[in-house]
């Protein structure tokens, strides 16, 4: 069974194709963000004059013609509206000219489950980062099996957080990674650290590293403000790690390529003798291997439904979802 999987949330245009749970292409186009961030309609655009050719590049990658695929996923939420339907129209419009199965997927759900697919790891808690969310999860059976949300951001994903102060400063790109590099040589400097239980937010502590912006040194505001955030994530996924009595935790999504988080993750994770699981970057940035990976459980599962429930949700939650397989 060959499943595709196109993901359309943000700002990445990604087609995965996977057959008995081997990704067998991971292909993707990504607009290019200006100084003033994602303008939705202009990404949007982007995502419909690309996405066939993704598509086709796709199908060259695993060797397969559509005619070989027997279902197409897609991203139903949460993201940008109108970055969703580009990829929910390209699913439909593929469900109906070549009579296939179509499965709306959680973004969420795919960034945990590839992760743990390509980990092998058995019961683990999540730390899913990324620019829209960050959230702790963990599985939980019974009548309706699904990841409980443990903990999460009551504001912005750290991912955009990192990003806004990025262009705030002027540094270019605007992306956590070169964040990051001018961290490297940076000093503490005290900012507003915020956890309550094993939820945080981030705005605050945005608002004052903004504010430092020309009256401290860019590399002391930039580490600072990177360390307080993921210090603020790892008390949160320790005390979620010691809750749950677990011993694995996964690592996920976009901010889940950074390698100080991991590094100050594993730290916190060794004092527990819990072991970090952390994908391959390809599968930490959105991608549409996910996508299809998760589809082809739900359609192994038994997943059916008409084009009337592919629709969008830009919120949809991932403790909503039933996980049927
Ligand atoms: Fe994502």
């Amino acid at each position: 069974m060959a499943v595709i999987g196109i993901e359309s949330s943000a700002h990445t245009f990604g087609v995965g194709i996977v057959e008995h749970g081997k990704v067998l292409a991971n292909c993707k186009s990504m607009y290019k963000i200006s100084d003033k961030g994602m303008i939705p309609s202009k990404v949007a655009d982007f995502h419909s004059k690309n996405g066939w050719r993704v598509i086709k590049e796709a199908l060259g990658v695993a060797g397969l013609r559509i005619e070989d695929i027997d279902a197409v996923g897609y991203t139903k939420g949460p993201g940008i509206g109108a970055c969703l339907r580009t990829g929910q129209l390209a699913a439909r419009a593929i469900s109906v000219k070549y009579n296939l199965p179509i499965i709306p997927v959680n973004h969420a759900v795919a960034h945990v489950e590839i992760t743990k697919h390509l980990s092998s790891t058995a019961d683990p808690i999540a730390l899913y980062v990324s620019g829209g969310n960050s959230q702790i999860l963990a599985l939980s059976d019974g009548d309706f099996k699904h990841y409980c949300v443990l903990g999460e951001t009551f504001d912005i994903g750290v991912g955009n957080m990192v990003d806004v102060f990025a262009r705030s400063a002027g540094l270019k790109p605007a992306w956590g990674s070169t964040v990051a590099k001018v961290a490297e040589n940076g000093s503490y400097v005290p900012m507003p650290y915020t956890v309550k239980g094993m939820d945080f937010t981030f705005t605050g502590l945005l608002t004052y590293a903004t504010k430092l912006i020309g009256k401290e040194k860019i590399e002391d505001i930039a580490s600072s403000l990177q360390d307080t955030a993921f210090s603020m994530l790892c008390e949160a996924t320790e005390r979620a790690l010691l809750l749950t009595k677990r011993s694995e935790i996964l690592l996920c999504g976009g901010v889940a390529q950074s390698t100080r988080l991991k590094s100050m993750l594993e730290s916190m994770a060794s004092t527990h003798k819990a072991k970090v699981h952390v994908a391959p970057n390809e599968f930490n940035a959105d991608n549409g291997g996910m996508i299809a990976l998760v589809a082809e459980k739900m359609f192994g599962a038994g997943y059916r439904s008409g084009l009337d429930s592919a629709n969008t949700d830009q919120h949809y939650r991932i403790d909503k979802v039933e996980i049927i397989w």
